[in-house]
């Protein structure tokens, strides 16, 4: 019988006119469960932790996000060490094919080396220039689930514009968008349990083989190796290192946010769908929470962290905080009615308190406390948000707003 009645209720619902649609979708409660997560109190933003309420920008900029990100690296992500010797650092393209996708675009693959006494490692960072935009171009950059050196990326695996992992690089090229990516396990694995072949082992002195329980965790590692790449972005002059979108889904997501929050450099960040130590707020305890984090990856994050399982109210921060430091650079924050895991709700919710930052700076943030209907994306705004149907993945209607984003961000309609 449901199987009969769905298909009714749809064609009904498309022959209804737009805007009879459109307040079908706003029916739809996707702050639905509020009523199920505990009460909680958000650290304060603009108060710092000796209780000085911050009401300029400069006070924002030099002390309270300095603090911020200094919590964020001692107790959640963790602080990269001092090397014991200094790391040099090389590029190398090592390949350049200008013929790529018939001509459309020129891939470059790039050797990140780090070396010093203690050994070397190579990360391998990717580039996409389209041929015909005018240089240098605007680029996304993709914290990347996929080997960059794998087959994924290969031209023969170009379909419909697409790659084979389903990303659309044939629209970022049309738009005149550049394309790089690095791959998260090139200096530390998944979900490294030893870090004795990870990038930590040129950082570590002698008689260390193990991060202390205030150092990297894998998440900033991945940043870390983000920056690296940005690095060599800053010498290639084929990109416009001042107009980078930087992007990830999930564990991506999250390392993305983490990245964008620390290094400037980055000009917008997209999270998609980064849920628990991404966007989503700790407090809610609502999908994934620390506790189920740190069971199943214990060392995504800085063993310091651990101590605030069941404790996250004990937290002095929480992730809104995290997208506030971003600011007043444009952030994008992506979730999924059926992703609870990553919980949408907590995930606009943090977008929505980290707004007070971006207005303090004179940007626009998220009005409303109300996530904004299904399907009804906010591009015009610094802090910008969807939720759509359906679960974890990025679909095209998100590519989508993630272009128009960047396009309203990063091509000017917005200044
Ligand atoms: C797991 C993990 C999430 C993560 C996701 C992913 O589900 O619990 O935190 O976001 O993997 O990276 O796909």
């Amino acid at each position: 019988m449901k199987q009969v009645i769905s298909p009714l209720i749809l064609a009904l619902l498309s022959i209804l006119p737009t805007s009879a649609r459109e307040a079908k979708e706003y029916d739809k409660d996707v702050n639905y469960d509020d009523r199920k997560t505990p009460h909680y109190d958000l650290p304060p933003l603009l108060v710092t932790s000796q209780g000085q309420t911050i009401t300029t920008a400069d006070q924002w900029h030099h002390h309270r996000r300095p603090e911020i990100l200094s919590l964020f690296s001692n107790l959640v992500y963790g602080r990269v060490p001092e090397p014991s010797d200094p790391i040099k650092m090389e590029f190398e393209v090592v390949k350049t094919d200008s013929n790529f996708m018939k001509g459309k675009a020129t891939r470059k693959d790039v050797k990140i080396h780090l070396s010093n006494k203690n050994g070397r490692i190579s990360m391998h960072f990717l580039v996409f220039v389209p041929n015909e935009a005018q240089k240098p171009v605007p680029a996304f950059f993709k914290h990347s689930f996929n080997n960059t050196q794998g087959k994924d990326f290969d031209a023969s695996s170009f379909r419909a514009g697409k790659l084979k992992n389903g990303w659309p690089l044939g629209e970022f090229l049309d738009r005149g968008y550049g394309f790089c990516a690095v791959y998260h396990q090139d200096l530390v694995g998944h979900n490294e349990t030893e870090f004795l072949k990870s990038v930590h082992k040129l950082f570590y002195p002698k008689g260390q083989s193990f991060p202390k329980a205030h150092e990297w965790g894998v998440l900033s590692v991945c940043a870390w190796g983000a920056m690296r790449g940005m690095d060599y972005l800053e010498t290639d002059d084929d990109i416009d290192h001042t107009r980078i979108a930087i992007m990830g889904h999930s564990k991506m997501g999250k390392a993305t946010l983490w990245t964008a929050a620390q290094d400037e450099r980055f000009a917008l960040a997209i999270s998609a769908q980064s849920g628990c130590a991404g966007a989503a707020l700790w407090r809610r305890k609502s999908g994934e929470t620390l506790k189920k984090m740190v069971t199943r990856f214990p060392y995504w994050l800085c063993r310091n962290a651990w101590k605030f399982v069941e404790q996250e109210d004990d937290l002095p921060v929480d992730q809104h905080m995290l997208l506030a430091c971003i600011a007043p650079r444009p952030v994008y924050v992506h979730s999924g009615v059926e992703d609870t895991w990553a919980d949408g709700r907590g995930e606009y919710l943090s977008a929505y308190h980290a707004s007070d930052v971006y207005r303090l700076l004179g940007k626009k943030g998220l009005e409303s406390e109300k996530s904004p209907p299904v399907g009804k994306a906010i591009i015009e705004s610094q802090v910008g948000y969807h939720i759509r149907e359906g679960g974890h993945s990025i679909e095209k209607y998100d590519w989508e707003r993630f272009l128009e984003f960047a396009d309203y961000h990063l091509k000017g309609s917005s200044k």
